[in-house]
């Protein structure tokens, strides 16, 4: 079976699938990790006063509801997901913490979205463009929704550096390489970005690194294997008896303190030109 990204395929999920992804999305966005990754580019944005700030590829919301629970933030934001299950429960969970008068959310492709060019101050990608079928035409179109002077934040993983430790080397470069397939449509284009952006008439401000590393204790990655390890099953891409003992060496290592886990992480933040 082909391995096939289930955030780029996710309205051909079954509904208790999406469910489960959607959990994650909320479930991550507790993480430290998380949440460090998120605050540091947020804190850098410079927001002006009624910002319009549009994030695509939205999820359940939880970038946004970062921001608007913010007390420097004033303006208003809008949430575009391709996926109507990820929107309704984005609208749910802002109405459940009081954000929901300054956070809209709807339904729309990131590839073409269907709104007036320069209509926004901020337009944000968090951990979307490792997912997208098409990444130059989406960063295309955050260009185009950017106003001239405002600012274009592209979050995601560089899954090329995506590494779990795992006594049998070749098995655990296997498991590395199935994880990353299963999971990411486009796992090392965040590396291609200082050459795209300027190319988009954006120039790049501001680009830092954050290796994620968990050692002894496992939490972010810990949720990762769970979730997309049932992927690579279903893809065949490692036996299943070998996959099965990967797995449960994880469990153990993060047992016993002996875990070992790292992705590379970048931010890129653009102005328009
Ligand atoms: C890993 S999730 C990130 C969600 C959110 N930004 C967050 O960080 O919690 C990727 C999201 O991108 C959405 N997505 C993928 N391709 C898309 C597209 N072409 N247009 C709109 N959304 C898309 C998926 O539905 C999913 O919600």
């Amino acid at each position: 079976m082909v391995a096939r990204d289930p955030h780029r395929f996710v309205n051909e999920l079954d509904e208790p699938a999406r469910e489960r992804l959607a959990a994650r999305l909320e479930s991550r966005a507790r993480d430290d990790v998380f949440t460090r990754l998120l605050d540091k580019y947020v804190a850098r944005l410079a927001l002006p006063p009624l910002a319009r700030v549009l994030e695509v590829g939205c999820g359940t919301g939880v970038v946004l509801r970062t921001l608007a629970r913010r007390d420097d933030f004033t303006g208003q934001a809008l949430g575009v997901d391709q996926c109507g299950s990820f929107i309704d429960a984005a609208n749910g969970f802002a109405r459940d913490e009081r954000v929901d008068s300054r956070i809209a959310f709807r339904v729309g492709d990131a590839h073409g979205v269907d709104l007036p060019a320069a209509s926004f101050d901020v337009v944000i990608a968090h951990t979307l463009i490792s997912h997208v079928t098409a990444p130059l035409a989406v960063l295309g179109e955050m260009a185009r929704l950017v106003r001239p002077g405002g600012t274009v934040v592209v979050f995601d993983g560089d899954y090329a550096s995506l590494t779990y430790a795992y006594p049998d080397h070749d098995l655990g470069r296997r498991v590395d390489e199935a994880l990353t397939n299963v999971t990411f449509n486009n796992p090392r284009i965040m590396r291609d970005l200082p050459r795209i952006l300027p190319e988009l008439g954006l120039k790049l401000a501001d680009a830092w690194g954050d290796a994620v590393i968990e050692i002894g204790h496992a939490s972010y990655f810990k949720s990762f294997a769970e979730t997309y390890v049932p992927y690579v099953r279903k893809a065949g891409l490692v036996p299943g008896d070998a996959l099965e003992a990967w797995h449960d060496a994880q469990r153990r290592a993060m047992e016993n303190g002996t875990f070992f886990a790292a992705c590379n992480y970048y931010t890129y933040m653009a102005r328009r030109l």
